[in-house]
């Protein structure tokens, strides 16, 4: 086991190690607020002294956007004492971690019951139950204040990053994907320029309110694995249009398909678009789906298929994952 106990030091980001905890919605927050039971979760799993960067669970950054009951929040400054007391107890836990928090808007992806609202989406679309309605473009513009007020409460927190989450068929992923986003105006999906839109808008407002010396990662969901979705082709594009901007991570997911894929479960089943996603930029890119052992993580950095590897369900179920 070598690579994953690599560092990775960039401009932004310096991680002792190339293993991430990522995202995964414990749902175990009241009125979006983590209890204690959530920071028993996370400092459990940040004992593990070969994680380099955790990422915590998807977020709402408005009501209209929350995705599950018990989901956290973002969404107020009410949140701030408890995310404040949740970082300082992860980062007591383990001092050398890099941890981010991920924030999100479920777009359709949820329900009325959950949200107390109509639903929203790129366009008039049903991805569960209830039908969702098209945003206008005021609506859009909104939205992405929202993710940057989001964004500084994160950083209020004391998380060392912020994730913007554009992946597993959320708002922003709604807009990237083909299959959900029929729009007509420059947010529709005429260019993949016009799929990044939102995203990339939402990047640099964010970008604008945490400063320069704040690190900034975007969970793409590049490729939907769908017919008539996007592609890996589409990944490897978008990264490079997201180079453009002044981001520090690519973490590579699924869009449409969620985290998983139907056709395989093979270590590593992202890592074809990771692949080619590490042929477009200069960005470091992680990986994440069905890696069970260090030695697959390895491996997928010793092929250059990517340069962080998240390990989820495996590190959820063992926390002392990797460590002999
Ligand atoms: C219970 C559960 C909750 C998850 N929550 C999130 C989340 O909040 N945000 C996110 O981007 N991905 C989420 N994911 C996806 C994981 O980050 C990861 O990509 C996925 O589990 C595949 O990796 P694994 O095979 O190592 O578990 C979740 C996955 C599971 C199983």
């Amino acid at each position: 086991m070598n690579e994953i106990k690599e560092p990775l030091i960039q401009k932004r980001i310096r991680l002792e190690h190339r293993l991430v905890f990522p995202p995964m919605a414990t749902r175990t927050s009241d009125d979006g607020i983590p209890r204690a039971d959530t920071v028993e979760h996370y400092v459990k799993i940040a004992k593990n002294p070969l994680i380099g960067l955790m990422i915590t669970e998807h977020s709402y950054i408005t009501p209209q956007g929350k995705a599950d009951p018990n989901q956290a929040s973002f969404s107020s400054d009410e949140v701030v004492a408890a995310q404040s007391a949740l970082t300082t107890a992860i980062h007591r836990a383990n001092p050398s971690l890099c941890l981010f928090a991920q924030i999100n808007h479920a777009g359709a992806f949820t329900s009325r019951e959950v949200t107390g609202m109509p639903l929203v989406s790129a366009s008039p679309v049903k991805l569960k139950e209830e039908p969702a309605r098209a945003l206008t473009i005021d609506e859009i513009q909104n939205l992405e204040r929202e993710f940057m007020q989001a964004a500084i409460r994160v950083k209020q927190s004391g998380y060392n990053g912020v994730e913007i989450h554009s992946a597993h068929g959320y708002l922003l992923n709604q807009f990237y994907s083909p299959l959900v986003n029929h729009r007509t105006d420059e947010y529709g999906p005429q260019t993949l320029e016009n799929r990044l839109r939102f995203l990339v808008e939402t990047i640099r407002l964010v970008r604008g309110a945490v400063g320069a010396a704040y690190p900034i990662s975007v969970r793409l969901g590049g490729a939907d694995y769908m017919q008539g979705g996007s592609t890996t082709e589409d990944a490897a594009a978008a990264a490079e249009i997201l180079s453009r901007e002044d981001i520090d991570l690519i973490d590579l997911s699924g869009g449409m398909c969620r985290y998983t894929r139907e056709d395989t479960k093979a270590p590593g089943y992202f890592s074809d678009m990771s692949a080619a996603v590490k042929q477009c930029t200069d960005l470091p890119v992680m990986v994440t789906g069905g890696i069970r052992t260090p030695e697959q993580a390895d491996q997928l950095i010793k092929d250059g298929k990517a340069d962080l590897v998240g390990v989820g369900r495996a590190l959820w179920q063992n926390p002392d994952w990797g460590i002999n």
